[in-house]
Formats: C-alpha cells, structure tokens, sequence
C-alpha cells in the first residue's frame, strides 16, 4: 500500500532517478562533513553505478521491483554511528537495477565491482571463488548482487558485496552459505551459527579494510528479546542484556517504563528481525562480529515514532543524534509524522573489543513515501 510520492526535495516530473539520488547523496555527505569535491566524487559513482537506468524520469514507475527499498528504488543510505567520532555514511545500492532478468542484473553487478577494482586497486579473488555459486544460470530470489560503499574521506570508498544464497533455490541456501564459507577457509564457521529461519544475505569487504569480514545474514521469525539475547556466536559477546534492550528499545517493547524487561516474551510477528555473524579469521571458528537489524519500519505507526526510538538507542549508547536529524532532513522534507519506512532499519553493531555501535539505514522514498498507520 505505497502512494505515490509527496516528500522529498523539489522534484519535477521528469527529474531522473540518477539524478534524484545523486542530489541526496550530494546533501548527505556535506551534512556528514565530507568534502565538496568528495561528495561529487561519490555522487558521481552512484550514477554511474546505476548505469542507463538512472536517466529514466522519476515518474515512470520502478523498472523492476528492487528488493532494495520498500519503494524499490534501488538505493539506501545509512548512517553508522560509534561514541566519540562521527558516524560514517554509507550507501547501498543495486547496480544491476536497470538489466533485463537475475542473470544480467547478477552480470552487471560482478562488471561494476570488477571494474571498482581496478578503479581502486583491489583484489576481488574471493568474489570469484564464489562465483559458481552465486551466479548460476538460471538465478532464483530477490537480488543478485548489491554493493555497500562506506563513504571515506578521500573520494576512495570502501566496498562490501552482497550476495543471495538462495541464487540456486531457497532450498539449498544453507548449503550454499557453507560451501562459500568453506571455500574462504572457514571451515567451522557454519556450524557456529544460531538456527536460521533464512539465509538472505552473505557479504563480503572487499578492498582497502584492516580485517576484511566474511557476513552470513540470518532470518529470526517471531524473535522476542528474550531469544536475541542468545544469538550472538561471538567470543567474547555482547552482554545479552545489552542486545535485548537494544531489541525491546527499538522494536517498542518496553512501553512500561516501571516494568523494564516487561517486554522480553513479546514475538516479533512482522517482518523479521536478521542477525548477521562476521567472521574475520578461521582459527577459532568463531565469528568476530554480531549485529542485530531490527525493521523499526515494521513496528512504528509514523517515521516520528522511528526517529524517536533511533534517538533512544543513539542515547543508549552515548552517541550523537545531530548527524541523523541533519541526514534525515536533507533526504526529505517531507514530515517524519507524514510517512513510514525512512528508517528502514536500526542495527546493533558488536565487534569484539569494542564499544556497541548502532547504525540507522535511511530510505531514499525516490518513489513513493508510504503512508502512516
Ligand atoms: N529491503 C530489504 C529488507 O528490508 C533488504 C535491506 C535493505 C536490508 N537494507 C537493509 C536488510 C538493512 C537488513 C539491513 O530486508
């Protein structure tokens, strides 16, 4: 039940996607602080990114139905916030957005990170021992290949790719996500992961990282805070008080201040909750990384109710709200009240031997704003 779009910058009729995004991305970046000459670097990357299909007018309708975005314009910010810095600005896009059929959306999106690696100077070996697996012939499922661009100072971004082990049948997706992880040398990791509803995504950094990680996505339905305690494979982990909280907090579970923990019991019936394990190193065959994705979108009337629980979490965790009341702003001026799904999501991000993180991923609404509840 999506509308038509009523937020946004000024848009005429005929403004293009490309240019509808780049414009956001443009406002975003100087809203993080990055340079002008940074943010036209990366703007430009976008659109070339998405290839001839951004020069289509915003209002013909979306020229397939990306599973990127709830409207499916094939682009999302978000915004990845750590106590003490500012937080870094990320974007995920879909470069095969614009090709005719999975097989050559899948081709398109292993041309467009082949040619960032030579761009940038980066190896893609690991990609392309995965190859077989997740490009098949006949590819099934709701994405090919997405890219996440971390947004760096210095107009060199960093590269994550993100990969559909249902490619070959939702049936063999776990066999899949061990396969692949195998091939990479983590031999124990698979087993190391809690029960899986899903598979949906299996990520991978590629280019400049300190420690490159390997992520398996996984499907939690009817998840109550009280079982995401338990997720995290990490070792160290996160406190599971730390993630229930972070779980009640966003999905607004804790509405009885007097009774905090409350609730705990409460199933998420929506859309999913994913977690998602990262593994930088096969040694202990343990995973070095935990996140929780909560769909505040799922759970909220209005995107002033999303925003609200993103300041309760940022709060949390002693991080700085500014940076995502500027995003939010130069993304839309629409109302947050007026819409729901700008925050698609919000992430507890556990590295081990750091501080939580959390990160908002913010909708682009290039086009259509859904209407409140
Ligand atoms: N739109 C998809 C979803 O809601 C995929 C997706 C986009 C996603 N951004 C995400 C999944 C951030 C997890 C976190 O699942």
């Amino acid at each position: 039940m999506i509308t038509s779009r009523t937020g946004g910058g000024p848009v005429t009729a005929t403004q293009p996607l490309g240019g509808y995004v780049s414009d956001q991305l443009l406002r975003l970046c100087q809203a993080m602080g990055l340079e002008p000459s940074d943010g036209e670097i990366y703007a430009r990357v976008l659109t070339d990114c998405l290839g001839p299909v951004a020069e289509r007018p915003l209002d013909e309708p979306p020229s397939y139905p990306s599973f990127l975005s709830d409207d499916h314009t094939p682009v999302e910010y978000s915004l990845a916030f750590v106590p003490d810095a500012p937080p870094t600005l990320r974007v995920l896009l879909e470069p095969g957005y614009g090709a005719e059929g999975l097989a050559e959306n899948g081709r398109v999106g292993l041309r467009v990170v082949r040619a960032m690696a030579e761009r940038w100077g980066f190896a893609t070996d690991q990609l392309d021992r995965l190859e077989d697996l997740f490009f098949p012939p006949d590819p099934e499922g709701p994405l090919a290949l997405w890219l996440a661009l971390e947004l760096r100072p210095g107009g060199v971004p960093k590269v994550k790719v993100y990969l559909n082990p249902a490619a070959s049948g939702a049936d063999r997706a776990s066999e899949t996500v061990r396969e692949a992880l195998d091939r990479l040398g983590h031999r124990q990791a698979f087993a190391a992961l809690p029960r899986a509803d899903g598979y949906p995504f299996f990520a991978l950094d590629l280019g400049d990282w300190e420690t490159p990680r390997v992520k398996v996505y996984v499907t939690h339905r009817n998840l109550a805070a009280a079982d995401a305690g338990e997720l995290s494979r990490t070792d160290p982990g996160p406190r599971p008080e730390t993630v229930r909280e972070f779980l009640r907090v966003a999905a607004g579970l804790d509405s009885s201040p007097r009774h905090p923990g409350a609730g705990n019991g409460v199933r998420l019936e929506g859309r999913p909750v994913l977690s998602c394990h990262s593994f930088t190193e096969s040694g202990t065959g343990l995973p070095s990384g935990f996140t929780l994705h909560v769909p505040v979108r799922d759970y909220v009337r209005h995107d002033g109710e999303a925003y609200a629980r993103a300041v309760a979490v940022l709060r949390r965790h002693g991080m700085d709200t500014a940076a995502l009341d500027r995003s939010l702003a130069t993304v839309t001026s629409r109302l947050l009240h007026d819409g729901v799904g700008l925050i698609a999501y919000l992430a507890l991000v556990y590295e081990r031997g750091r501080p939580p993180r959390v990160t908002a991923y913010i909708s682009s609404e290039a086009y259509a704003v859904r209407p409140p509840l």
